[in-house]
């Protein structure tokens, strides 16, 4: 790994043994990309990649008409000075012009990456783990600056991306765009794949072909979205996931967000990537500075499958932090689908022994445990312990939990706030609205004002003394509606365009302080499922509530979307009651959880009841969990059927020394007299011998074979008619 700068060419080389990614100063002083992609030699000198040529109806640099941005590859275009593609970012200064020239002034090379203060960002343990190159342009007229940070790592074909803006002026500037990323591509010849849906159907691949023209994505509500998530894949048509190339851009950020990729009619490709353009604006006085979040991008020139996993490595090992990133997680019991918010300390310590009794080692106390909370009408905001459900308080519960050998965990939704509460009657100016208008409700609850610090002191305090006095083992942590109306009151007319943001880094500020001051706590972020499911929540929350569907069916649909862009130890997936309650389905205890335990696992029922043989079910898959959760959770993870493709999804895992795998294969509708149909695994060793409930298979053998599906239903257990399902340990 290394960047190498060429000094008479101006040119920047970062590679590894994977990559290479080359910038140069462009004629006119801004920075130009040069080339992308699989890692080639370096050079001093790769300008004949920048196009000099003079073409009618284009406009050049004034004494050197020849350089025109319109047909190069620039870094981190501007707008209003030749390039007619979108722009990467965009200041209005104090005279109301928008026009910026940033030129090459200086530049340094440092080992290992620094933090972005505030920000979610990937980190390195030990400095000889990655490189830094940090590229300082100017705006000679203005005196702003624009510094260009990008990390090669060693071991993955990564970059990452940020910029920061510092006004070294002497006028205030306001910036109205500031994408984390643009990358140019010399053609456009690419497939895109997005993942997008809604509440309880997240993450559905969605694949278009590029053309001229542009496809985006994004968000305005606030917060990343079920709608689509920040995380696109670039592919070629011939790319599947054993082979080929793409690369994947992921956005490490949880709020309002574009990316789009323009095809030019030059043949070109522009993909951008950052915070959502639109209602936001930050103004910089002179000294003052903006960070954008960090961009991750990753290439691979074998199949989607190996994209994946460098996600997968690089943010388990390298986003996430904390004791639990790389540890197996506990499995756990959540009482939300048993009993919603009737319960009482009697009902829930029954749920919970019987949770005791399957082996089961965390129990979560969902929503409904504090303030005037009997539905969802009232209470948010009022995070006292409702002692006419627990008159022990969470204190008492979490002795009592504790003392059965399980560990406890607590729900929490931070940031909103019911119209009915004592909070709101305290401080109706603490919520996001406009005075005078009418405010948007969802789920009877407003969304509270998080840009002040005086909002953000009450619920560090309040989290803080229930965490500290209820021992509480693990966090839940919910945020179920988007943003609509918002304006912080109070604040100056100038600063309504920050809010948006300011919200973002107040949530990451809040985990931050708790997740100091308690280090051993497993936080789950949680958005009515996944609709925060980020790579910006990874790092303070190493897992994400998957869906609120817990239908075994849709989710296997959910989990093999996810699986694209984050590795399984993030997936939060648990096991519910059948019939399910979301769609009505009917799934058998087995195939329930033979698609939760490619997850963080757990259940979401009350134990009682089930019938005795399922409970004697539900005990063995505790025991088969437990031993293979870490390979099921941290194993590298291939996906072999597309459930958006057929009647059949599979998967596996296999071990880094891969001696060990697990296979799992689903059949949704049964079949009557099926064809043949054979399932080639991969990724395991094609000279070592495996062994398969009793057999003993070649690894190419299973590769190039592989094993007969079609009669799931006659090997597996309760395995009959539709959604059947078979798992395979191979040893
Ligand atoms: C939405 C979450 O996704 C559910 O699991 C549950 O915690 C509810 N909120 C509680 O209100």
């Amino acid at each position: 790994m290394s960047i190498i700068f060429h000094e008479k060419t101006k040119q920047f080389h970062l590679n590894n043994d994977y990559i290479s990614y080359i910038i140069g100063v462009l004629p006119d002083g801004s920075l130009g990309q040069l080339y992308s992609g699989e890692r080639i030699h370096d050079k001093e000198d790769y300008s004949y990649l920048i196009n000099l040529e003079y073409r009618s109806m284009m406009v050049g640099l004034h004494d050197n008409e020849v350089f025109t941005q319109e047909i190069n590859r620039m870094e981190y275009p501007s707008f209003g000075t030749g390039d007619y593609r979108a722009p990467a970012f965009m200041l209005m200064h104090e005279n109301g012009s928008h026009v910026s020239r940033f030129e090459y002034v200086s530049h340094r090379i440092f080992p290992g990456k620094p933090a972005l203060p505030g920000l979610p960002a990937l980190y390195t343990e030990d400095d000889s783990e990655a490189e830094s190159l940090e590229i300082c342009l100017k705006d000679h007229l203005t005196g702003m600056g624009q510094y260009h940070l990008y990390t090669v790592f060693k071991d993955y074909p990564v970059i990452a991306r940020s910029v920061r803006f510092v006004n070294g002026g002497s006028e205030r500037v306001k910036i109205t765009r500031a994408m984390s990323m643009a990358l140019d591509l010399p053609d456009s010849d690419y497939v895109w794949m997005q993942f997008s849906g809604a509440w309880t159907r997240e993450k559905r691949p969605i694949e278009r072909l590029l053309t001229e023209g542009t496809v985006s994505i994004g968000s305005l509500r606030g917060h990343s979205s079920a709608n689509h998530n920040p995380f696109v894949i670039l592919k070629r048509r011939n790319t599947d996931e054993f082979k080929g190339e793409a690369l994947g851009i992921s956005l490490v950020y949880s709020g309002n967000f574009l990316m789009s990729a323009e095809g030019d009619t030059y043949g070109t490709l522009r993909f951008i990537a950052g915070i959502h353009p639109e209602c936001f604006s930050w103004n910089l006085s002179p000294g003052d500075e903006f960070r954008t979040p960090e961009a991750v991008i990753a290439w691979t020139n074998e199949g989607l499958n190996d994209l994946s996993h460098t996600f997968h490595s690089l943010y388990r090992k390298r986003l996430c932090r904390g004791i639990w990133k790389e540890k197996p997680r506990p499995i756990l019991l959540n009482n939300w689908e048993a009993t919603y918010m009737g319960f009482n300390e009697e009902s829930i310590l029954k749920i919970a022994s019987k949770g005791r009794d399957a082996g089961i080692e965390l129990f979560v106390l969902d929503d409904g445990w504090f303030g005037k909370r009997d539905d969802d009408r009232s209470g948010l905001g009022d995070w006292y312990v409702n002692k006419d459900k627990l008159p022990g308080g969470i204190g008492g519960l979490s002795e009592k939990i504790h003392a059965m050998g399980m560990k406890f965990g607590l729900w929490f939704e931070p940031e909103m706030i019911n119209e009915d509460s004592d909070l709101y009657r305290a401080h109706p100016d603490w919520v996001l609205s406009v005075p005078g208008r009418s405010r948007s409700v969802g789920r009877h609850q407003m969304v509270l004002d998080l840009s002040k610090n005086e909002v953000l002191e009450y619920l560090y305090e309040r989290m803080h003394n229930i965490i500290d006095e209820g021992k509480i083992d693990y966090v839940k942590w919910d945020m179920n509606r988007t943003i609509s109306e918002c304006y912080s009151i109070g604040a100056e007319a100038e600063e309504q365009g920050t809010i948006y943001h300011k919200n973002v880094l107040n949530v990451y500020k809040l985990y931050e302080k708790l997740i100091s001051d308690f280090p051993e706590i497993l936080f789950e972020s949680c958005a009515s499922g996944g609709s925060r499911f980020d790579a910006g929540m990874l790092y303070y929350a190493p897992q994400t509530w998957g869906s609120d569907d817990t239908d075994a069916v849709e989710r296997m649909k959910i989990q093999y979307g996810t699986s694209y862009g984050y590795p399984i130890s993030s997936i939060g997936a648990h096991v519910s009651e059948s019939p399910n309650q979301q769609t009505g389905r009917a799934c058998s205890i087995e195939t329930r959880a033979a698609v939760a335990c490619f997850g963080t696992f757990g259940y979401e029922m009350d134990l009682n009841r089930l019938s005795d043989e399922e409970f004697e079910t539900v005990k063995k898959q505790v025991i088969f969990m437990k031993e293979h959760r870490e390979l099921l959770q941290g194993g590298r993870f291939y996906r072999l059927l597309s459930p958006y493709e057929g009647n059949y999804c599979a998967w596996m895992v296999v071990s880094e020394d891969r001696k060990r795998a697990i296979a799992a294969c689903y059949r949704i509708l049964a079949e009557v007299n099926p064809g043949h149909k054979r399932l080639k695994f991969t990724g395991l060793d094609p000279d070592k011998t495996y062994r398969i409930e009793g057999n003993e298979y070649f690894g190419d053998e299973l590769m190039k074979i592989g094993l007969e599906i079609a009669d799931i239903p006659k090997e597996g257990k309760g395995a009959e008619g539709d959604f059947v399902s078979r798992l395979w340990i191979l040893e």
